[in-house]
């Protein structure tokens, strides 16, 4: 069966978000991340995370001020892609970070907020990657839209993690955090846009 034009759009955008993993693992065996190669791949797998997971943020918004179906269709590519980037980012912490010493891991998670914040967005994002095929969201039915809401508390603790891992310069963090607040905003802004006739109905303004 021949390709649709979306499905060849759709297949060169993933290759496409594979390109910073490729990159990242060929400057690590290349030698061209630096003078801490392990730091570079934990610090660039968690901004590609973060990147990933405001572009799947995107998708609903684009959708409606659009008007069209394709974001909706590329989304779950994208919030799979944030799982790829954070099940990587996790895992350079644990191995080059860490090196597997998980008595000190725990007294990590427990001890410092910035980890504490980032083990809790990824063990909330496992279960959205899981429940991500269309057979699990009918399975769900209603339940699925209420798991995935969970993706706003992620987005809040990725910006939470990243800020509180900044020791000096604040400029990027809260770039990242603005751009999060705005695609937040949005959807609380839409939210009370659709409760509006509610309340005058209810003569509460
Ligand atoms: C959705 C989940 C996560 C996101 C979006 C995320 C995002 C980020 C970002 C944006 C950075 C900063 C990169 C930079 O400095 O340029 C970072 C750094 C880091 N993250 Fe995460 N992260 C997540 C989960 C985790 C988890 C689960 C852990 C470990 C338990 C973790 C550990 C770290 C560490 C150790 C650093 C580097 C800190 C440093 O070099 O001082 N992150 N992460």
């Amino acid at each position: 069966m021949p390709l649709t034009r979306f499905q060849l759009i759709k297949s060169i955008l993933f290759l496409v978000c594979l390109v910073p993993m490729v990159n990242l693992v060929w400057g690590f065996y290349a030698d061209r991340l630096g003078a801490n190669p392990f730091e570079a791949l934990t610090r660039q797998s968690g901004e590609w995370t973060l990147r990933f997971l405001l572009l799947t943020l995107l998708m609903t918004p684009l959708r409606e001020i659009l008007q069209q179906a394709w974001p909706l269709r590329l989304r779950r590519m994208f919030g799979l892609f944030t799982f790829f980037y954070a099940l990587f980012h996790l895992i350079t912490y644990l191995w080059l970070d860490q090196f597997f010493d998980w008595q000190e891991i725990a007294t990590d998670i427990l001890k410092r907020p910035f980890i504490t914040a980032g083990m809790l967005a990824f063990t909330l994002l496992v279960p959205l990657a899981f429940t991500s095929t269309r057979a699990m969201m009918r399975r769900l039915g209603r339940r699925w839209k209420s798991l995935h809401r969970s993706i706003y508390l992620i987005g809040v603790l990725a910006v939470l993690h990243y800020l509180w891992l900044v020791k000096a310069d604040l400029r990027e963090p809260l770039i990242y955090a603005g751009l999060m607040i705005s695609l937040l905003g949005y959807r609380v802004w839409k939210n009370w846009r659709k409760r509006a006739p509610l309340r005058t109905q209810a003569g509460i303004n």
